[in-house]
C-alpha cells in the first residue's frame, strides 16, 4: 500500500513538470526530461532543452519566451551536447543541479558554495536560473545561479567582470558558430589589470579597447550615453569589479551579444516590429581598431590621414607613416630628463590610453595628481579617474597606447613635456600676445578722437530730426500698409498698437549690439525692455531687403489676428521714416534650433519637454491650417522659427512668408518659391505647389529633427549619402528605429511614445502630398494609442535634390546663420 501511495506522488509531481507552464520552480527530487520546460512567473523567459541552428545535439538552455524565433541566452552544457532526447537535468537533495544522458553519465553539474536547508531552483523573471534557499531570497545568497556563468549573451542585471575573491570571471565568450554553442573565439570581458578596462578579443588579441570607466561611460565608448532604455552601473571596489546596465522600464527585452563572428551589439526587442533592434554595435569605425595609429599618436575619425603625433611629438619612421603604416608610433622631439621646470600639455577630448600598466588613486585631486607625476621620474602621463567629479588620479609609465580624439565626448588627459619644449611655447604665445596688444592700443587711439568729435554733431542733428518724423507718423502707418492692401475688411480691424521710435530706442538701447538677438526672416532682431519692465522682441526690417517690405506687411496683417498659445504674439509696430518694426512678446529662451542641436543645451530638453514641443507646434499648426479665422499656410516652419517661453513652450513665428487661403481653397501655386532647404516638401520646392500638406511635410521634418537632435539637412553618417529624412526611413525600414534617438534623452522610458513620434514622422514627410495625414489627424495620432499606418517612401530624402534649387540659390533673401531661407524663382 505505501509504495503505491509513493508511486501515485511521484506520479503526479511529474505530471505537474510535463503539463503545466506555470511552473517556474523545481524542488529536490524532482527533475525535467527532454520536451519539459519551466517558464519565469511574469512569462519572459523559458527554460529546457533545445537544439541550435540545424544541429542535432540536445542542450539544456534559457531562451525568451514571447519570442517565436527562440532567441537563446545562456546554455548549461555548452560544449557536451547530448546526442539524443534521453537527457534529463535533475536537482538532488544538496541544491545541486546535475544533467544526466540516458546511462546517467553526468554531462553537466552545477556546484555550490555552501549547503542550505531547503534549496530550490527557481527560474526569474530576470533571466536567471538560482538555486537558493526556499525561505532567503537574497540575491547574495544564492547557491549558485546561471548569472555567474555567462555565455554569449549579457541580460540587464548580469554582471560584465569579475570577482576579485573567488577569481569567477563574468567575460562573455561567442559561440563557435550558430549551431555550435562551444566556446567561440571572441571575447568582451574586464582586465583588472591596472586600471581595469573593458576590452573586446579574438582570442588573445585585442580587437577594441572600450577602456577605463570614467564616471558617465567607457572613455573610448562613445556611443554609451545616458539614454531612454538603460542606466548603467560600474562597480570597482576590493571584492569585485563589474559594469552593469538596468532597465529603466522592466517590461522591455534587451541583450547585449557577441555573435559568433566577432559582432558585439545590444539589441532591443520592438513590440511593433516584431524584431530585435540595434541599440548600439561596438566598435564601428576604423578608429576603434586597437592601437591603429601606434605609441603616442592620436587618431581622429574627421582627419585624414587618421593618425597624428601628440603634440611635441613626431612619427618614428616617417617613411612608414607616409605609407599609412602608423604602427611605429611617435616619439619625443626633446627627451624628459626629469629635470626642474617639466610640466604639463592639457590634451582635451580623448579617449584615455590604455591603462593596463597604469596606477591610479580615486581619492586624490587633479592637483595632488599631478604633484605626483612630477616627483616620480617615470610617470609619463596623468588624468581623472572620474571626469563627473573631476577627482581621481590615474597615472601612465609607459608609452601611451591606443589613444583617440573625440569631437564632443572625450576627456582631458595630461602629457608631460620637457622643460625646452614647454618654454618654446610659452615664447611663442608671448610674442603673438604682444603683437596683438600694440595693434590694438593703435586702433583705440585713432578711435578715441573721432569718436568725441563726431558725436556732438550726431546727437544734435538726431534730435532735430526725430521731432518732426514723429508728427507724420500715424498717417504714415495707414498709408504704407493701406496702399497695398485696399481689402477694407482686412484693414478695418487693423487695431494694432503703433509704437514710437525712441521709444523703441530708448527700450532696446538703441539698438545695441549687446541687445542684438540674431538675425530674423528680414533683417536683425533686438531685445528691448519698456519703462514698464516688459520685455519684448523688436524685429527690425533692414534697408536693403526689397522683399522685406512685402514681408512685413504680411505679417503686421496676418498675425495681428491670430490668437493661438503656441503662436509668437505681435505687441505692435513701427513705422517712421524708412524704419519699418514689428515688436513681438520677448522668448528668453530663444528658439527651438539653440537648443535641440546643441551638444550641452540639448540635455535641458529632456523628453517630456520634447513631446510637450511637438504637441504644441502641432496645435498651433492645426490652429492656423483649421481653427483660426482664416486658413494659414506658414511655407517656412522650421527650428529656428519655433521659439521657446521661459517654461519652453513652443510659439510659432515668423509669418513673413505665410499665405493666406479662401475658405474652400486647398492648393496654390507660386512663381515665387520660398523656404528653406531640408524643410520643403518636393511638390513645393519643384513645382511651386503649396498646401497644406506642404507645411505638414516640414513640421514632420522638425519632429525628426527633435528625436534625433541632429539637423536634416547637413545630416553625415557613414553608411549613406542620405540626409536625415533618409536616415530615419532607413532604420525605420531596417527594424532599427531606436538608433535615431538622441543620445541625451535622458531620464525618459516612454519609448514606445518615442518610436510613435518618429512613426508620425515618417508619415508626414511621404513623398506623396495626399499620403500624408493632415493637421487634425496628427494631433489626434501624437496623443492616441490606435495604430498607424505603414509610412511609404519619403520625398527628398537624399540631400543632393534638384539641380535647379541649386542654380538658382543666387537668389537669396537675407541670410543669417549656416541654415539658409531661399527663395527661388519657378525653376520650370
Ligand atoms: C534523476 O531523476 C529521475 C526522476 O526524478 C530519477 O528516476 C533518477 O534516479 C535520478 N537520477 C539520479 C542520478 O539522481
Ligand atoms: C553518457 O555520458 C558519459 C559521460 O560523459 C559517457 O561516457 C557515455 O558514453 C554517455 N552515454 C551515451 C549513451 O551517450
Ligand atoms: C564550479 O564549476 C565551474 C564549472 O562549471 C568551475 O569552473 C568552477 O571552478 C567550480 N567552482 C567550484 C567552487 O567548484
Ligand atoms: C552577427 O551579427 C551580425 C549583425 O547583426 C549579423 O549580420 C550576422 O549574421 C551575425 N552572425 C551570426 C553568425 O549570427
Ligand atoms: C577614499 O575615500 C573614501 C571616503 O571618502 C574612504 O572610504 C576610502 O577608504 C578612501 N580610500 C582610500 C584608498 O584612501
Ligand atoms: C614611480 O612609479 C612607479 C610605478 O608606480 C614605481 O614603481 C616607482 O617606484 C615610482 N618611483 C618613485 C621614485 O616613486
Ligand atoms: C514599459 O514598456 C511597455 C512595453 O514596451 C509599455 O507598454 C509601458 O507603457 C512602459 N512603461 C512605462 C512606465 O513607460
Amino acid at each position: 500500500m505505501g509504495t503505491f501511495v509513493e508511486v501515485f506522488v511521484c506520479f503526479c509531481l511529474l505530471s505537474a513538470i510535463r503539463t503545466s507552464t506555470a511552473v517556474d520552480t523545481i524542488s529536490p527530487g524532482q527533475s525535467i526530461r527532454d520536451g519539459d520546460t519551466i517558464v519565469s512567473s511574469g512569462q519572459t523567459y523559458e527554460l529546457g532543452f533545445f537544439s541550435p541552428g540545424s544541429s542535432s545535439g540536445r542542450y539544456v538552455g534559457i531562451w525568451f519566451k514571447k519570442i517565436s524565433t527562440g532567441t537563446v541566452v545562456w546554455v548549461a552544457n555548452r560544449e557536451t551536447p547530448i546526442r539524443d532526447r534521453s537527457g534529463v537535468l535533475n536537482f538532488t537533495d544538496q541544491g545541486i543541479l546535475l544533467l544526466l544522458n540516458r546511462t546517467n553519465g553526468v554531462i553537466w553539474s552545477s556546484n555550490k558554495t555552501r549547503t542550505a536547508r531547503n534549496p530550490i531552483a527557481q527560474l526569474l523573471d530576470s533571466g536567471n536560473f538560482v538555486v537558493k534557499d526556499e525561505n532567503d531570497a537574497n540575491p547574495e545568497n544564492y547557491l549558485w545561479h546561471s548569472f555567474d556563468y555567462p555565455g554569449d549573451t549579457n541580460l540587464p542585471g548580469m554582471k560584465l567582470g569579475r570577482n576579485l575573491v573567488t577569481g569567477l570571471d563574468w567575460t562573455l565568450s561567442s559561440w563557435k558558430s550558430l549551431d555550435d554553442p562551444a566556446r567561440g573565439d571572441y571575447t568582451a570581458g574586464i582586465d583588472p589589470h591596472g586600471y581595469p578596462q573593458l576590452l573586446y578579443k579574438k582570442g588573445n588579441k585585442i580587437t577594441f579597447r572600450a577602456g577605463s570607466w570614467n564616471g558617465i561611460r567607457f572613455t573610448g565608448a562613445a556611443r554609451l550615453r545616458p539614454n531612454p532604455v538603460y542606466t548603467y552601473e560600474f562597480v570597482l571596489n576590493e571584492k569585485e569589479v563589474y559594469y552593469n546596465i538596468h532597465l529603466r522600464n522592466r517590461s522591455v527585452m534587451s541583450r547585449l551579444v557577441v555573435n559568433s563572428t566577432g559582432v558585439t551589439e545590444r539589441l532591443t526587442w520592438i513590440d511593433q516590429t516584431h524584431s530585435w533592434a540595434r541599440y548600439f554595435a561596438v566598435g564601428e569605425d576604423q578608429c576603434d581598431t586597437y592601437n591603429l595609429c601606434g605609441a603616442n599618436a592620436k587618431c581622429n575619425i574627421n582627419n585624414s590621414p587618421l593618425c597624428d603625433c601628440l603634440e611635441g611629438f613626431e612619427p618614428k619612421s616617417e617613411r612608414d607613416w607616409s605609407f599609412q603604416d602608423w604602427t611605429s608610433g611617435c616619439a619625443r622631439k626633446t627627451a624628459l630628463a626629469c629635470k626642474r621646470g617639466e610640466g604639463f600639455v592639457k590634451h582635451p577630448g580623448m579617449k584615455m590610453p590604455d591603462t593596463s600598466g597604469s596606477w591610479f588613486n580615486r581619492n586624490m585631486s587633479l592637483k595632488e595628481c599631478e604633484d605626483l607625476c612630477l616627483k616620480n621620474c617615470s610617470c609619463v602621463a596623468y588624468a581623472n579617474t572620474d571626469i563627473t567629479a573631476g577627482s581621481g588620479c590615474l597615472l601612465w609609465f609607459s608609452e601611451l597606447i591606443d589613444i583617440r580624439e573625440f569631437a564632443d565626448v572625450g576627456q582631458d588627459l595630461y602629457v608631460r613635456m620637457a622643460t625646452s619644449y614647454l618654454d618654446e611655447i610659452k615664447k611663442k604665445r608671448e610674442s603673438r600676445r604682444e603683437k596683438r596688444e600694440s595693434r590694438r592700443e593703435k586702433r583705440i587711439g585713432i578711435i578715441v578722437c573721432t569718436t568725441i568729435l563726431g558725436t556732438g554733431v550726431l546727437v544734435l542733428g538726431w534730435i532735430l530730426y526725430m521731432r518732426k518724423r514723429r508728427i507724420k507718423l500715424r498717417e504714415k502707418m495707414r498709408s504704407v500698409i493701406g496702399r497695398d492692401y485696399n481689402d477694407q475688411s482686412r484693414n478695418e480691424d487693423l487695431e494694432l498698437p503703433i509704437i514710437d521710435l525712441i521709444t523703441i530706442m530708448k527700450a532696446s538701447d538703441n539698438f545695441s549690439s549687446e541687445n542684438k538677438l540674431g538675425e530674423g526672416g528680414f533683417g536683425p532682431v533686438y531685445k528691448g525692455i519698456f519703462l514698464d519692465g516688459q520685455e519684448i522682441a523688436v524685429k527690425r526690417l533692414s534697408m536693403s531687403s526689397g522683399q522685406g517690405l512685402e514681408e512685413f506687411k504680411n505679417e503686421v496683417l496676418l498675425i495681428a489676428k491670430l490668437q493661438h498659445r503656441n503662436l509668437v504674439k505681435l505687441l505692435g509696430c513701427c513705422i517712421e521714416g524708412d524704419e519699418r518694426m514689428l515688436i513681438y512678446e520677448y522668448m528668453p529662451n530663444k528658439s527651438l534650433d539653440f537648443f535641440i542641436f546643441d551638444q550641452s543645451r540639448s540635455k535641458l530638453l529632456d523628453w517630456n519637454k520634447r513631446i510637450n514641443i511637438i504637441d504644441g507646434i502641432a496645435r498651433g499648426l492645426l490652429y492656423l491650417h483649421q481653427d483660426s479665422r482664416l486658413r494659414i499656410i506658414h511655407r517656412d516652419l522650421k527650428a529656428s522659427n519655433v521659439l521657446l517661453d521661459k517654461d519652453m513652450n513652443p510659439k510659432i513665428s515668423d509669418f513673413g512668408m505665410a499665405r493666406i487661403f479662401g475658405g474652400d481653397q486647398t492648393e496654390a501655386n507660386t512663381n515665387r518659391v520660398v523656404g528653406t532647404f531640408g524643410y520643403m516638401a518636393p511638390e513645393y520646392a519643384v513645382d511651386g505647389l503649396f498646401s497644406v500638406k506642404s507645411d505638414i511635410f516640414s513640421f514632420g521634418v522638425l519632429v525628426l529633427e527633435i528625436v534625433s537632435g541632429r539637423k536634416n539637412r547637413g545630416f553625415h553618417s557613414h553608411d549613406h549619402l542620405h540626409n536625415l529624412v533618409g536616415h530615419a526611413w532607413r532604420l525605420w525600414m531596417e527594424e532599427r528605429p531606436l538608433e535615431l534617438i538622441d543620445n541625451m534623452l535622458e531620464e525618459s522610458a516612454a519609448f514606445s511614445e518615442i518610436i510613435r513620434c518618429i512613426h508620425v514622422g515618417l508619415l508626414c514627410v511621404q513623398k506623396r502630398p495626399e499620403d500624408r495625414p493632415n493637421m487634425s489627424t496628427v494631433v489626434l495620432m501624437l496623443g492616441g494609442e490606435s495604430s498607424l499606418p505603414q509610412p511609404k517612401q519619403p520625398g527628398f530624402f537624399t540631400e543632393r535634390f534638384t539641380p535647379e534649387a541649386e542654380s538658382s540659390s543666387s537668389n537669396y533673401r537675407s541670410t543669417s546663420t549656416n541654415e539658409i531661407t531661399v527663395t527661388m524663382l519657378d525653376p520650370r
